[in-house]
């Protein structure tokens, strides 16, 4: 009697592994994607998942053209509150005297008691790109 019962529950588990084994691959990937969860994170970076799931980080530092056009331009180019104006070489010659890492601390720190905030109020600015900016003003005010 034991021994049948053992019998039967073996033949049963022999069979429920047999169904399991005959799964086609068809079969396997509807259950897979019945049975999957409901929630899928997606991890920045991961295309793979549809829609980009986070707004590309900017692609490195903008160009110096690019802060320029962005933040300084207002009064670089028009020579508002007293600005030497991009292009006027004369407004820039003894400032480029000056040397290139004095301009690049006045980009960044501004110039005490005038128009020229800090970083030219470009607070999203890395001083990397604010450097840019300087140089991108220089070499076109020589
Ligand atoms: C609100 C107006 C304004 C904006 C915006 C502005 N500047 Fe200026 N900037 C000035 C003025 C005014 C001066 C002249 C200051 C002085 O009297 O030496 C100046 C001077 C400078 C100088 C020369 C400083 C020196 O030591 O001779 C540099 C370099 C400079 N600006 C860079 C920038 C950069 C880079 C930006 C943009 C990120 C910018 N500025 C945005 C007003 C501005």
């Amino acid at each position: 009697m034991i021994n049948r019962v053992a019998i039967s529950i073996m033949a049963i588990l022999l069979a429920a592994g047999a169904f399991a084994a005959d799964l086609t691959d068809a079969q396997r990937a509807a259950i897979e994607e019945r049975i999957k969860p409901v929630g899928e994170s997606c991890l920045e970076g991961d295309n793979s998942c549809g829609a980009p799931a986070v707004a590309a980080a900017p692609a490195g530092p903008r160009s110096g053209e690019e802060v320029y056009n962005a933040a300084c331009l207002a009064c670089h180019s028009t020579g508002a509150a007293g600005a030497p104006k991009v292009g006027d070489a004369a407004a820039w010659a003894d400032r480029i005297a000056k040397g290139t890492d004095v301009l690049y601390v006045s980009g960044v720190e501004g110039v005490p008691g005038t128009g020229m905030m800090a970083k030219g109020g470009c607070m999203s600015c890395s001083d990397e790109e604010i450097h840019a900016a300087v140089d991108y003003m220089v070499v076109n005010s020589q």
